[in-house]
């Protein structure tokens, strides 16, 4: 096996985007080639959906036009991020090993014409996906223009699950694997309730549809056998590629837009975390989804610098409604990646295709050329990109961490929860939303992380929480952290099975408080609660909470809490060891947790920046220099108090700092060792 690098062999910031040219003749590959130089492109993505023209019948393979390609974009100075094309196999493939189709839960054999049709369970895809890797990687391991390995595309969309006979019997394997004996599967899968008890592996199956909801035990376990799988998958390839090879390896993750994977066992694998996002166009404040994806795909990496792999320049061309970036807004959003750590900025795709299913999906080089707004923006992103090169390799520090597990979305995500009004997506959102409104820098993290390094950890919707990750918790409160829990927490362990002890039961120490009933509310019923002076309103969700301890810092005055013969207590508050736990056991709007996370605020000893509306501003500590990234999202000018020089424009900063509207800076300051 050969030693990996840890980052491409490239210069300064990497810059370029998904190049797919075997949709074009050759002048065109000429023309696209200047114009990467005249763009400051330095790295493309090839290859990702070739497996057609490349092997074009089992074991026969033409490298001829890759060939070409990779000379040409060698002799221009663009570098290649490789591709292995295994998320789109050829016809061939299909009508060979029909097997192969994924079956989707309610049974419908996947067709040929799309994309991502496979079977990750199936012996005629793994040899298959081996087998060209290991061709690939052999043939070009020594090509010069080769920095990076990308394999596949996007694990898990758009299929995850697979319902055929083959996963089916891996699925009983991994079972066997998990639990031992069908003993320990009946009590995991608690099969004595509705009479499913198992006496023979072989009734053991996949959570197909059936009648009503199926048992929420075999879906979680389903959804992490999925997962497994589709990691044995990229394993194989990656394996296959590093036999050969030294350059890292990499897939595209979709942070928190697919939540299929697993991306904190993923970014163990990889050896550079990379990210596709896509902004929603129905989000009015797309700027902070934005930001909770680059700070995740910044976590799961451990904090080392990662790609962004894809995003767009403009429109996008499958949501309901596809809007266009508005001038200066491409630019907004690359920085505010690479203001939380990307070193590598790139696009799908770098020219817009004629034909096919994604023609109307913007391009670095879209359908109107050279003359258009789009593609000036493009040159004037490379242009700044290139004066930041000194950026590489700095990293973002944060005292703050929010809880993002995706086993816990799994398991809450099922069927027959309380309330429909729960989401888990929805809470982290709200409190990342709180946080970054009050230009606070978080990290993700799991539960059984250690925490140690953090003066506040949040845990917006810990559904699931194991009694060891309970503890770690527990632990963090005691050595003097501050935890923050919102409701619906600390409900079931690793089998969905609720706690002993009842809700909140694993972290009763921590927090001082038990939870007694869930009291749901109506659609559109409210509850307001006394928080000191103020008044402010809940939705959703109440409980019925026995205190253990803990003092009542928030009073329900209205709803279901206040029928009970006890404290009506909304939000509490604990001194535990060195440190405090505070509970949310309602629904709080991004206003609303103001004042409480305030309050929270001073009990882990943090005073945020500031609240300037609309003005993101993020810092990258580097060896002899501290970057200050400052992204006005607004239509007026922002000011920031920063010393330093600003690398896009030259402009030195002495104290106050004028962003133009639309406008980023990137300020080299002093060191802060702090
Ligand atoms: C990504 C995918 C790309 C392209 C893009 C369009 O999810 O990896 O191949 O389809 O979406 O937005």
């Amino acid at each position: 096996m050969t030693e990996q690098s840890p980052w491409p062999d490239l210069e300064g910031i990497a810059y370029g985007g998904d190049y797919n040219p075997e949709q074009w003749p050759r002048e065109v590959w000429r023309e696209d080639v200047a114009l990467m130089r005249e763009s400051g492109v330095n790295l493309v993505s090839v290859g990702i959906f070739s497996w057609a023209l490349v092997e074009t019948a089992e074991g026969v393979f033409d490298w001829s036009w890759l060939d070409e390609l990779l000379d040409l974009l060698h002799a221009n100075g663009v570098a290649v991020d490789l591709g292995t094309p295994t998320a789109s196999p050829p016809a061939w493939f299909f009508a060979t090993y029909p097997e192969a189709r994924v079956i989707s839960r309610d049974g419908t054999v996947m067709g040929f014409g799309a994309r991502g049709m496979a079977s990750h369970s199936s012996p005629a895809y793994r040899a298959a996906i081996v087998r060209y890797a290991d061709a690939l990687a052999a043939r070009y391991a020594e090509h010069p223009a080769v920095v990076l390995w990308h394999v596949h595309n996007e694990y898990g969309v758009p299929v995850g699950e697979d319902y055929s006979p083959q996963s089916v019997a891996a699925f009983r394997e991994w079972l066997a694997d998990r639990y031992g004996d069908l003993d320990g599967l009946n009590r995991a899968w608690g099969t004595a309730f509705w009479g499913q008890h198992y006496t023979d592996w072989s009734h053991v199956g996949a959570p197909a549809a059936a009648p009503s909801t199926v048992n929420p035990a075999q879906r979680l376990d389903f959804q992490r056998f999925t997962d497994h799988q589709l990691r044995a998958c990229f394993i194989l390839e990656r394996d296959a590629i590093r036999a050969h090879a030294s350059q890292p390896v990499t897939t595209n993750f979709m942070a928190n837009q697919s939540l299929t994977t697993d991306l904190w066992a993923w970014g163990r694998e990889v050896d550079i975390v990379s990210d596709d996002h896509y902004l929603w166009a129905a989000d009015e404040q797309a700027e902070i989804g934005l930001a909770i994806a680059a700070d995740l795909s910044r976590s799961v990496g451990g904090g080392k610098p990662w790609i962004l792999m894809e995003h767009s320049t403009s429109a996008v061309n499958w949501q309901p409604r596809n809007t266009a970036k508005r001038p200066g807004e491409m630019a907004r959003n690359s920085l505010a990646h690479l203001a939380r750590g990307a070193d590598a900025i790139l696009f799908f795709q770098w020219r817009a295709s004629r034909s096919g299913a994604e023609k109307f999906h913007s391009a670095m080089l879209p359908h109107g050329g050279t003359s258009s707004r789009g593609w000036k923006e493009v040159v004037d992103l490379g242009a700044k990109l290139g004066r930041l090169g000194e950026l590489r390799g700095s990293r973002v520090r944060s005292e703050v961490a929010v809880l993002w597990d995706f086993e816990s979305f799994w398991a809450q995500d099922l069927e027959w929860r309380p309330s429909d009004d729960l989401s888990h997506a929805e809470r982290i959102r709200a409190y990342y939303e709180r946080l970054w409104l009050d230009g606070v820098t978080v990290d993700f993290a799991l539960p059984g992380h250690d925490l140690s390094g953090y003066k506040l950890v949040v845990a917006p919707a810990q559904y699931l929480l194991s009694a060891a990750d309970a503890e770690n918790l527990t632990r963090y409160v005691e050595g003097g952290g501050t935890l923050l829990v919102s409701y619906f927490s600390g409900v079931v362990d690793e089998t969905d099975s609720v706690h002993e002890g009842g809700y909140l039961a694993p972290l009763r120490t921590a927090l001082g408080v038990r939870v007694e009933e869930f009291l749901p509310l109506r659609e559109h019923q409210t509850g307001q609660v006394a928080f000191g002076e103020q008044r402010i309103t809940g939705d959703v969700w109440q409980e019925h909470l026995v205190l253990e301890g803990a003092e009542v810092v928030g009073r329900y005055l209205e709803g279901p809490a206040t029928d009970e013969e006890s404290d009506a207590a909304a939000i509490t508050r604990h001194r535990h060891g060195a440190g405090t736990g505070w509970y949310v056991s309602t629904r709080l709007d991004v206003a609303a947790l103001r004042p409480v996370i305030d309050a929270v605020y001073a009990d882990a000893g943090l005073a945020p920046s500031g609240r300037a509306e609309g003005l993101e501003v993020v810092t990258r500590h580097g060896a002899d220099a501290d970057y200050v990234v400052a992204i006005n999202h607004r239509d007026e000018p922002a000011a920031i108090d920063v010393t330093g020089v600003d690398l896009l424009t030259g402009a030195s900063a002495d104290g106050a700092y004028t962003v133009p509207a639309g406008a980023v800076a990137v300020l080299r300051t002093g060191t802060d060792r702090a």
